[in-house]
């Protein structure tokens, strides 16, 4: 059975990127890295990718301010040119636009550090803490045109400790995003996710082999 071909998006350190590169290497993950693609051209990621042997490619917005739709037209093409199945956002700053959903629909994945939908949007860790949750933790979900509200696939709980920084409880986050990400890239990969309205249901989740589903 051929490989799913991922491309990844990122725009900063790529801890994420790496978890899914390692979980690749180990066999975990059936999927091939097609080309990783960042926004920043001092990204650590690019760095990362080509340490592996994976095509890490920068994309540079200058010139497209005011275009998104052109800049993620760019994207696109360098996606298509890989032959690109499956697109994940792994840090990558940016909004996505219809262009993008357009030519990958329902086939775009973001992590996101918080348990959607509470605390869309940036600096959610200090959100969560200022708010006073006692649990947050992090989401992989389906991009849609909003920001941060497609169909949910996995999300793990990260208990909020009144010791807690915004940095801790992000590093704690963090080792938890690293789990789930390839998680839900793997039962995209086995063909047994369908998303139903909002709902994302996973085919044979009824077994206790699943229970990371509710719990990971
Ligand atoms: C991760 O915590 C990811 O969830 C978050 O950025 C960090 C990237 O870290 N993404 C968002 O906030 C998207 N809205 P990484 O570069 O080490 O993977």
């Amino acid at each position: 059975m051929s490989k799913l071909r991922i491309g990844i998006l990122v725009s900063g350190r790529g801890s994420n990127l790496q978890a899914i590169i390692d979980n690749v290497e180990k066999g975990s993950l059936n999927a091939e890295i097609a080309v990783v693609i960042s926004d920043q051209a001092e990204a650590y990621s690019l760095e990362r990718a080509r340490k592996h042997g994976i095509t890490a490619v920068h994309v540079s917005a200058k010139g497209y301010k005011g275009k998104r739709e052109e800049y993620d037209a760019q994207l696109v093409r360098t996606l298509q040119e890989r032959n690109v199945e499956l697109v994940c956002l792994a840090g990558f700053m940016r909004i996505i636009t219809p262009k993008l959903l357009a030519a990958y629909p329902n086939l775009v994945m973001n992590i996101h550090p918080a348990l959607l939908p509470s605390f869309p949007g940036l600096h959610v860790q200090k959100a969560a803490i200022d708010h006073g949750v006692k649990f947050s933790g992090c989401t992989v979900h389906f991009v849609d045109e909003g920001m941060d509200t497609g169909p949910i696939i996995i999300q793990a709980v990260v208990p909020v400790l009144d010791s807690d920084t915004d940095d801790s409880l992000a590093e704690r986050i963090l080792k938890q995003e690293h789990k789930i990400y390839s998680k839900a890239i793997q039962l995209y990969a086995e063909g047994r996710l369908t998303i139903r309205g909002r709902r994302v249901l996973c085919r044979d989740a009824s077994g206790r082999n699943d229970d990371f589903l509710r719990n990971p």
